[in-house]
């Protein structure tokens, strides 16, 4: 078995920078990635100089050295340890990509039949989680829930609770967090329905184990069709990494303090919830049936976003400049999935005709604006029978494997500090204390 991949340090660089500040001159070091990315080393920075960097957004700050995920966003290139994004979703299942990106080569059949085995073992949940369940409301918000039982489960496996892994306790939290979101996933669901929790078949495989859990009941069982397990295998590794995005750079952030995997994971849960990052599938089906019931075309709903009364939900990306490949994977899976189904969605229509007008029209041109993975992936989500309130549930499942990646390279990494950004102070300077009788009403 491979060990757990550490980060390559980064090549020195041709060189240094130098900044110029009021009454001084101060170097710094040039890194270059192994993709010809060049930063600027400014951790020196304040030490040297006693001045900070303002990036609020963090659009220009890199944050570490990862050799996980390779973007190149003004090419539309996204790779998985040097692997494209394209071919892995042609020919690898979602297990598989799980171990690439995390132990960083793809696993050998042995390995990969060891894997699924621990998968299996790990399915069913400790009865006391059983009992958390009752304690949410049956409408209550299932990403609410998926974070409060991942950051539970660590209760039940105090064993790998320290960030201190081995390889085999590594492995251990993987199949542990992998196979657990998708059965408090389906828990969640069929509670909402006010129905019996089917238990996970460890006969099936993983995309087929979780439709089990979500679709059968007992007097009727659901078999996936080939078509559809497809379309969710490549719904999951599509979404299995993306760098340093909004949810990665929380569990990093929050693995940096020493918290364990499980509380890490639980927290990128719960940034990938805005509309703004996961919850963008969502909020693009909201978009599209809005704009289906209203009856407005979509000519006049373009005008509106370019008066910025809303945003496109689905369009625009921070990295993306050109266009998402994951877009144009799943636009393609959508439509195969929805003819080989047989199913005429007229959001998809609205969809298209929406992506037409806006590929074309100056103010999204300008922008850069394209339309990003979350732009599809509702409409395939829906054709599977997925809920619209699970719709980011669905991208948590995916992006397990990248959280658990990042938590475990940040531990691995020799330049690891606690994550701790500096700020620059714009409030009142010191004032004297104002006594409870002399404040304003
Ligand atoms: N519709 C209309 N205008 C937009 C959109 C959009 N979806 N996205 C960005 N803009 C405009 C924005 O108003 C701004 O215009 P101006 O310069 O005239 O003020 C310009 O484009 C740059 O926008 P920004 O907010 O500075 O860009 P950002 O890199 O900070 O934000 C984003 C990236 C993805 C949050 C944003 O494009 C957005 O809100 N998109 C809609 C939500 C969405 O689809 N999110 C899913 C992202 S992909 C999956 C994931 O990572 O979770």
């Amino acid at each position: 078995m491979p060990s757990p991949a550490v980060p390559p340090e980064a090549e020195a660089g041709p060189g240094t920078a130098r900044l110029q500040l009021p009454g001084r001159e101060v170097e710094l070091p040039i890194v270059v990635g192994t993709e010809d990315e060049h930063a600027v080393d400014v951790s020196k920075l304040r030490d040297r100089s006693g001045y900070v960097t303002l990036d609020p957004g963090f659009g220009n700050t890199g944050a570490c050295k990862s050799a996980i995920t390779f973007i190149d966003g003004e090419a539309g290139i996204l790779r998985y340890r040097g692997y494209a994004i394209e071919e892995l979703a042609e020919r690898s299942s979602f297990v598989e990509v799980a171990l690439l990106l995390i132990f960083g080569e793809l696993p050998s059949r042995e390995r990969l039949d060891r894997f699924r085995e621990m998968l299996t073992e790990e399915q069913l949940l400790h009865e006391g989680m059983r009992y958390h369940f009752e304690g949410f409301p049956s409408n209550g918000h299932p990403m609410a829930m998926l974070s409060a039982m991942i950051n539970a489960c660590g209760c039940y496996h105090p064993e790998l609770l320290s960030s201190e892994m081995d390889e085999e306790r590594l492995l251990r939290a993987t199949a542990a967090l992998m196979s657990k979101v998708c059965t408090i996933a389906a828990f969640s669901y069929k509670m909402s329905q006010g129905r019996r929790m089917e238990y996970p078949d460890p006969s099936l495989n993983y995309c087929r184990n979780f439709l089990h859990m979500m679709f059968s009941r007992p007097h009727r069982r659901y078999e996936a069709s080939p078509q559809v397990v497809r379309a969710l295998s490549q719904f999951l590794i599509l979404h299995a990494d993306h760098e340093q995005n909004c949810s990665t750079s929380t569990v990093r952030l929050v693995g940096s303090s020493g918290a364990n995997v499980f509380a890490s994971v639980a927290s990128g849960v719960c940034a990938l919830w805005g509309p703004l990052h996961g919850g963008a599938n969502m909020a693009v089906i909201e978009m599209l049936q809005q704009i289906q019931a209203g009856g407005d075309d979509p000519k006049s709903v373009v005008a509106k976003v370019k008066d910025r009364k809303f945003r496109l939900m689905g369009f625009g990306h921070r990295v993306y400049k050109n266009f998402d490949p994951r877009a144009r994977i799943l636009e393609q899976t959508c439509s195969e999935l929805l003819d080989t189904l047989g199913i005429s969605d007229p959001l998809l229509d609205i969809a298209r005709e929406l992506a037409e007008i806006a590929l074309t029209d100056g103010y999204f041109l300008e922008r850069k604006l394209y339309p990003n993975v979350d732009f599809y992936s509702g409409i395939i989500l829906r054709a599977i029978g997925i809920p619209l309130n699970m719709f980011t549930v669905m991208f948590s499942i995916g992006r397990v494997p990248g959280w658990i990646a990042h938590w475990h390279e940040l531990y691995l990494d020799p330049d690891r500090r606690i994550g701790r950004p500096r700020q620059v102070y714009v409030g009142p300077n010191l004032r004297d204390y104002v006594p409870i009788e002399g404040r304003k009403a």
